[in-house]
């Protein structure tokens, strides 16, 4: 054979020889081989020099023959074109987060555990469960795409259902392959390998020093430095940065059979090349994962990079599965997080922040204090009652702490250095920004203004949430402006947003015609909307991003949801009473009504939503009322279970209702469902529905 695989004959360059290309293929192979030795195992084979040596001859035959570049090059890991912004990417299986257990210490791994063997209905004499425990890297999530074992995407997380495509910065991490080594196996047709860029906290401080030395700006620490190399636009500028990796599972599988254990897949991974952290440890039962979690806990702050905890898994994958879901977290994993740093510094002042919800929150205006990683200047004390509480007073000597990412609080007061001159703090009785009164309902810490959106506190941050990245998405509308416009009484509401001009915007205070023609464009964009990132931007008190994806795909279209009363939301899986209450009230109040109808004439829109209308399992279609204590199950137990069997549990009996579910004590809901001739189940009964339909005697009374 000529070569002819990679040359065309309406080439002008010369044609390669069969020579060339074999040589071609073994510096590539070898190049790939000693990247692996030097960025993945730690264990350089050969010097600096002589890797020179090959990479040129290679860079030299390619230039020679560029019919033979191909995109798994080692040649190709240099920076490419700017991008004006990053594509976008959807992630077929969604990039998960996992849930945290609070509890920090070691003996929290017993929750988790006891959890998962509940889950699975485990009793005391079964066998304690296998899991794989790893560290928590704290850095960026990364999903990395192999087609047919050549490195075609990197992607973000973004939002988990959507996003960015860093593909040509992700190349040029050297511990990340253009190919996965399938050691002459065939590559799974599709495989998405997940998780965390980093970067060693050595690599950080070099890196740091190096844009001092440049007169560039510093990273607070390795996670961000690590996140704003990847989010670069200029892959070139990535190229320089020393980012790392370490993959933790699996994204979207094509053609591959699966491992039966998590232990079996980082395994796997590993031999296709890509690096996995050592520490990782298959442990048995609670106990197990306590050991490991002191275990790393000791040994922390030798390792070459941060970590903010340690992450159990289930290690069997048919285990996993069975356990499932909760909104966006899988049941059979958690996140362990180490108590953070503390760290000792000075009182200056308490301000009042006036929050989205008017809520007033007093900050402790801190002496800055390095602590976690980062410069702290601002504490949060949460309400009037944690002050008394703490006795935090204006002057104190307070002890900070910073827990991984969450804001700053004050722990302690150290006493013995207070200072006589120590002012003690009083809550306002006034709004501070609008003047009106505060109340305080009963039984609630939290002390709200009354101005509502009167209040340009709220009405400032009502708008900031509106337009925020994962509501409408406006960009480029930031404190700034909303500052201005709301100052300038040039709006009142997120409608009128949309009415502004590009004049509106460019009479704005360092505002550049450009900037004035980039927001009415970001506006306009905005209006075109998905149902769920709407609901949420309306900014709905406890209505989260989660929340509003739930009642958006629930009731499928705005209307729905706007009529619906307490009754069908509580009917909603995850929502409870408070979130009904505030959904309830906030879509009674006439001015948000007359807010939603303004933002739709002036064209925000959304495409229809299919409702989640092929609800299948034994219980699909039929609606179920708890009442009393059952025997075994809580009635969240009680209610997962029928939600997942495809039923639906709502608040209380009409003549609609297929079942009730009966425990000790019922009350009155029985007497109501036997007087409307419902049938009532026993938890046996409902057991057996679920596991058996087909044998089950629905009219079962207790
Ligand atoms: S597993 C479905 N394992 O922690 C499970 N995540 O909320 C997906 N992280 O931002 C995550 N180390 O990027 C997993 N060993 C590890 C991890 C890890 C760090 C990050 C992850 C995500 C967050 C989890």
């Amino acid at each position: 054979m000529q070569g002819t695989l990679f040359s065309s004959q309406f080439s002008s360059s010369p044609i390669a020889s069969e020579d060339d290309v074999a040589r071609v293929v073994a510096l590539r192979n070898a190049i790939a081989s000693y990247d692996h030795q030097y960025y993945v195992l730690d264990a350089p084979t050969i010097s600096d020099a002589e890797y020179d040596v090959l990479y040129r001859e290679l860079q030299q035959l390619e230039a020679q023959y560029p019919e033979l570049i191909t995109s798994d090059s080692p040649t190709q890991r240099v920076g490419g074109q700017p991008l004006p912004e990053f594509p976008a990417v959807r992630h077929t299986v969604p990039m998960l987060s996992i849930r945290t257990e609070t509890d920090t210490e070691a003996s929290g791994a017993h929750t988790f555990d006891a959890r998962v063997r509940r889950e699975l209905g485990l009793t005391n004499n079964d066998p304690p469960i296998a899991y794989l425990a790893e560290l928590k890297f704290d850095g960026l999530a990364i999903s990395l795409r192999y087609e047919m074992g050549v490195f075609v995407q990197g992607a973000t997380r973004g939002d988990g259902e959507n996003g960015e495509d860093v593909t040509q910065n992700i190349r040029t991490i050297r511990a990340i392959p253009l190919r996965l080594n399938t050691r002459s196996n065939p590559p799974p047709r599709i495989i998405e390998i997940r998780g965390e860029v980093y970067m060693r906290r050595a690599d950080f401080e070099k890196l740091n020093n190096r844009q001092r030395a440049l007169g560039e700006k510093t990273f607070v620490n390795p996670r961000n430095s690590a996140a704003g190399s990847l989010r670069q636009l200029d892959s070139n500028i990535t190229a320089k940065r020393p980012l790392s990796f370490f993959a933790y599972g699996l994204g979207e599988v094509i053609d591959w059979k699966l491992p039966e254990t998590h232990a079996g897949v980082l395994d796997a991974i590993e031999h296709f090349g890509l690096p996995v952290d050592k520490h990782r440890q298959h442990v048995i039962g609670s106990e197990g994962l306590v050991a490991f979690h002191q275990k790393i806990a000791a040994l922390r702050d030798t390792l070459p990079f941060d970590i903010d905890g340690v992450v159990y898994k289930v290690d069997s994958l048919a285990l996993q599965q069975r356990l499932g879901f909760v909104t966006r977290e899988p049941r059979w994993a958690v996140a362990h997080k180490y108590p953070a740093e503390e760290q000792m510094t000075v009182v200056r002042d308490i301000d009042i922040q006036v929050g989205r919800t008017g809520r007033l929150t007093p900050v402790a205006k801190l002496e800055p204090v390095f602590v976690g990683g980062t410069t702290v200047t601002n504490a949060t004390l949460h309400n009037e009652d944690e002050v008394k509480r703490k006795d935090v007073r204006i002057g104190d000597t307070v002890i900070v702490r910073r827990a991984g990412d969450v804001i700053p609080e004050i722990v302690a007061v150290v006493t013995e250095r207070r200072p006589e001159n120590a002012r003690a703090f009083e809550m306002p009785r006034q709004c501070p920004v609008c003047g009106s009164a505060v109340t305080r309902e009963e039984g609630e810490v939290d002390i709200y203004c009354s101005g509502e959106l009167f209040c340009p506190a709220q009405r400032k941050q009502a708008l900031l949430h509106f337009a925020g990245r994962r509501a409408m998405d406006i960009e480029g509308l930031g404190d700034k402006i909303v500052e201005q416009l709301v100052d300038k009484a040039m709006v009142q509401s997120a409608a009128d947003l949309y009415r502004l001009t590009q004049n509106d915007f460019a009479s704005l205070d360092r505002m550049a015609e450009k900037s004035a023609d980039n927001l009415c464009a970001a506006l306009e964009k905005s209006k075109d909307t998905t149902l769920d990132r709407f609901i949420f931007a309306l900014g709905i008190r406890h209505v989260g991003e989660a929340t509003a994806r739930d009642l958006a795909h629930y009731f499928g279209s705005l209307e729905t949801l706007m009529a619906a009363d307490r009754i069908s939301l509580v009917a909603v899986p995850e929502i409870g009473d408070v979130m009904a209450d505030s959904i309830h009230s906030f879509f009674s109040e006439p001015r948000n009504r007359d807010v939603i109808a303004a933002l739709r004439t002036v064209g925000v829109h959304w495409p229809a939503v299919t409702v989640a209308a092929t609800i299948s399992g034994p219980l699909a279609g039929l609606t179920f009322v708890l009442t009393g204590t059952l025997p075994t199950m809580s009635r969240d137990d009680a209610t997962r279970r029928i939600v997942e069997a495809g039923g639906k549990v709502i608040g209380s009996v009409s003549k609609k209702t297929g079942y009730v579910l009966a425990g000790e004590a019922p009350g009155s809901t029985l007497t109501k469902a036997q007087a409307l001739k419902i049938p009532v189940l026993d938890e046996a009964a409902l057991l057996q529905m679920i596991e058996a339909p087909q044998k089950t005697n629905l009219q079962t009374t207790p």
